[in-house]
């Protein structure tokens, strides 16, 4: 069984706020798949009343980039103002060169923000 170590919170957010010094280290930052893969769910703390507005979105970013969902969200940890470094795991080199590519993946400001504000 898959152990899950939370999300990063309101708190912890802040924290890195307060300290430029600071990066995040995002553990499991595709949720082990879950966004892409009917057969794995989401962690219970990603499945939440705004869960099924925010995926939408995902995936409405998705299309309009050409993109895939796991690229979108890989490139909106490395593409926000906090600092954060996605530690993303790949079971075959299909997977790491799809989650590689995320790095040329840049979100407009509008995406982002309608991102952000699905909830
Ligand atoms: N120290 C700790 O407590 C701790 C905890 C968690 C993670 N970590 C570190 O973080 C690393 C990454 O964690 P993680 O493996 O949970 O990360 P993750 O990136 O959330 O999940 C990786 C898994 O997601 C699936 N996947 C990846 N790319 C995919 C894609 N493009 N399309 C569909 N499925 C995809 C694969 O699962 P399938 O095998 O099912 O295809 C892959 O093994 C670990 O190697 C570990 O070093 C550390």
């Amino acid at each position: 069984m898959r152990s899950h170590l939370g999300h990063a919170g309101a708190e912890l957010l802040s924290y890195l706020r307060a300290d430029p010094g600071l990066t995040l280290v995002a553990y499991s930052p595709l949720l082990g798949g879950a966004y892409s893969r009917e057969d794995k769910p989401l962690p219970p703390d990603y499945d939440h009343p705004g869960t099924p507005a925010r995926l939408a979105v995902l995936r409405e970013v998705a299309k309009e980039t050409g993109a895939s969902v796991n690229q979108v969200v890989l490139a909106w940890q490395i593409g926000g103002t906090l600092p954060v470094i996605p530690l993303a795991g790949a079971s075959s080199v299909a997977q790491l060169e799809e989650n590689l590519a995320a790095v040329d993946l840049e979100l407009t400001e509008d995406q982002r923000a309608r991102l952000d504000a699905a909830h």
